[in-house]
């Protein structure tokens, strides 16, 4: 099982944030520490949201995968954009599908779109709705704006320098919570 999981939301044909997800991979691996692994939503395809997970029969194909993946993670990070405004529906469907999983689990937030704002509107239900949860949501961001054209397809940034400077910040601010979670979770 992976240290992060990095789960990849946008569901759309064509989509372009998986390039951010692919790009955060490729870093972190760089990194060596952490192990990670990216939880595509588009591959999973899960069924619009009927009730919690522990209540369904039957289960819908990959939920305990996903569930498991999820829960045995140290950190998380979630790549998304943002349709009109806010959180698009395949990632709240996992959301809310989930309940225990996100029980105090570092979150970081990456955001994505094609216009100038890097997707910073879909901070605010997002985060809301992590913390509803009780998510821990890791305080750093990683917009990332005119994704088309400053991502390419295999996950490769156009400002190599300038991105992986921004990317290290942002995993280490997850570090940094996920590393406080591990200590609290330890007797004292
Ligand atoms: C239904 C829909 C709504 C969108 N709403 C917004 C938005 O509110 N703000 C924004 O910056 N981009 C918006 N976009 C454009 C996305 O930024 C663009 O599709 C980008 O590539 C990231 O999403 P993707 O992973 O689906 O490609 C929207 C796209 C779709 C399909």
């Amino acid at each position: 099982m992976a240290n992060i999981v990095i789960i990849s939301a946008s569901v759309r044909n064509g989509r372009n944030s998986h390039r951010v997800a692919i790009y955060l991979k490729r870093f972190i691996e760089e990194l060596k520490n952490p192990s990670v692994e990216i939880l595509d939503l588009k591959e999973y395809d899960f069924p619009v949201f009927e009730e919690r997970l522990k209540f369904l029969n039957p289960i819908p194909a990959g939920a305990n995968e996903f569930s498991n993946k999820l829960k045995s993670a140290r950190g998380v990070i979630i790549v998304t954009p943002e349709y009109n405004g806010g959180i698009p529906a395949a990632l709240k469907n996992v959301i809310d599908l989930l309940y225990d999983e996100w029980k105090r689990k570092p979150v970081a937030i990456a955001t994505v779109s094609n216009g100038a704002f890097g997707g910073s509107q879909v901070i605010t239900s997002l985060q809301f709705s992590l913390w509803k949860i009780g998510a821990w949501t890791v305080p750093a961001m990683f917009p990332v704006p005119n994704v088309e054209k400053t991502f390419d397809e295999a996950g490769l940034p156009l400002e190599k320098e300038n991105t992986d400077k921004r990317a290290t910040k942002f995993i280490a601010e997850l570090q940094w919570c996920m590393e406080a979670a591990s200590k609290m979770e330890k007797p004292l």
